[in-house]
């Protein structure tokens, strides 16, 4: 019986599922542990204030918080004490190396394998939580052996398909949970221990038991077919603005098929996020790396789409200026990479406004839950990629403004980044500004 689980991350995957968890698992003390102290101090903070935020989420931490869910930075003694450890940390696309700008990068997920080893004084299940590519809990196990002194460690994979913006509703009512365990002994009833916790609230149906590999590997390729819808409908918007069909009616028309179905059929400037591309980045590579050279380009160019797509958005509202967005004021819908949600890591906005503030556009980014600081920092980080120095970047930093909801008559276009409803339509469409989406 379970009485201790520790994750380490406490980021957009950790915090969340652990709540739920602790929600649901009473009697399960949990402890979700950091290396950024600052990330922990705040996960203790004030209730709306915490570092995630996602409907739901702060009702839950209110309930459980110093009950049985705990934060803390003391990794070591909260390893020590777990029978379950969930390794919930990121893994982004490596950028120098071997498969540097592909491959994903595991020094995070070695590190708290290392750490697990240091500092397990008994047995543990050892539960990969964060997207890792195929064969890693081998790796995994390389270093728990090495550094271990005897103790057994066994190795799940347990992949999190929540979606930021409904994470919890993802959580409550899971389309499916997938654990990936070694056929031996004490993997299965490792794999029974796992789908216990998740069985307080998830059918027996629903919980999915595969080897480890293709539990990795299934993640990858749900990310990878998710993002290849979007993909496809929008290399389809390309061919429409060409011929005159409108989009949205062919979204309908194709998602009425039983056998594709509606969802992930919506147009839009481009899919972003920090899972997508990084996956699918490290699906081509791994694919590469077996030499299957047309699989790894077939899923290659799901990305190049994607990119083709931002820059053709761009290029639209060049167009609509005749060429010369120089001091033309624009206002951008939507920072965070989509609505609902303060993350904003490869939000298609970032090189939208970039792209235009090199060219002398000025710019209003309109959304509710990002900061200025965070749009600062997104701007300064494509700007010093793209090779302006600080001080161009600070110079360009002052044309940029940000509003929580639309109030800029002055501006001259406005760009529609993030799904809007139909009032914001209409209310957007009541100015009587131009409007530019996809
Ligand atoms: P995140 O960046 O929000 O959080 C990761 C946390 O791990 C950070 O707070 C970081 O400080 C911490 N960390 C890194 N190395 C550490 C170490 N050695 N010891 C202690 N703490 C450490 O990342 P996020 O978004 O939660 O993603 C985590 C994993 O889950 C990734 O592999 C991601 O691909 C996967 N995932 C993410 C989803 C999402 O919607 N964000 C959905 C499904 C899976």
């Amino acid at each position: 019986m379970i009485k201790n689980i520790c994750c380490i991350g406490a980021g957009y995957v950790g915090g969340p599922t652990m709540a739920v968890i602790a929600l649901k698992c009473p009697e399960i003390k949990i402890t979700v542990v950091d290396k950024n102290p600052d990330k922990i101090y705040d996960w203790n903070g004030p209730i709306n204030n915490l570092p995630v935020y996602e409907p739901g989420l702060a009702d839950i931490v209110k309930e459980v918080r110093g009950k049985n869910l705990f934060f803390s930075d003391d990794i070591a003694g909260n390893i020590e004490k777990a029978e379950m450890i969930f390794m919930a940390v990121n893994t982004p696309t490596k950028t120098e190396g071997e498969g540097a700008g592909m491959a994903a990068d595991l020094k995070y997920i070695e590190a708290c394998a290392k750490d697990i080893a240091k500092y397990s004084k008994s047995d543990k299940i050892v539960i990969e939580k964060s997207t890792l590519p195929v064969k890693t809990a081998e790796k995994i196990k390389e270093i728990l052996l090495e550094n271990s002194n005897g103790i057994h460690f066994e190795i799940l994979s347990n992949p999190e398909f929540l979606a930021e913006g409904t994470a919890i509703q993802d959580l409550f009512k899971s389309d499916r949970v997938l654990i990936g365990g070694d056929s031996s002994e004490s993997g299965q009833e490792a794999v029974k221990a796992l789908s216990e916790i998740y069985n307080r609230w998830i059918p027996k149906s629903k919980i999915l038991t595969t080897n480890v590999w293709s539990s990795e590997l299934s993640k990858l390729a749900s990310n990878a077919m998710l993002a290849q819808r979007i993909s496809s409908i929008n290399s389809l918007s390309a061919l429409c603005e060409k011929t005159g069909a409108d989009i949205s009616e062919i979204s309908t028309a194709i998602g009425m098929d039983h056998r594709i179905g509606p969802h992930f059929l919506r147009a839009s400037v481009a899919f972003g996020g920090s899972c997508f591309q990084k996956d699918i980045l490290n699906l081509a590579y791994l694919c590469q790396f077996y030499g299957l050279n047309e699989v790894a380009e077939y899923w290659h160019q799901v990305v190049k789409i994607n990119d083709y797509q931002k820059n053709r958005f761009v290029q639209k509202i060049i167009d609509f200026f005749n060429g010369d967005v120089e001091s033309k004021n624009i206002s951008i819908v939507g920072w965070s990479f989509k609505r609902g949600t303060k993350d904003t890591r490869e939000s298609p906005s970032i090189l939208v406004a970039s792209r235009l503030l090199v060219l002398g556009a000025e710019i209003v980014v309109i959304d509710p839950l990002v900061d200025k600081e965070r749009v600062n920092l997104d701007i300064n980080e494509w700007l010093t990629n793209y090779g302006l120095s600080n001080e161009e970047s600070n110079k360009l930093l002052t044309k940029i403004k940000l509003s929580r909801s639309f109030d800029n008559s002055n501006s001259e276009l406005i760009s529609i980044i993030h799904d809007i409803n139909s009032l914001e339509s209409e209310k957007l469409k009541s100015n009587n500004i131009p409007i530019i989406k996809i």
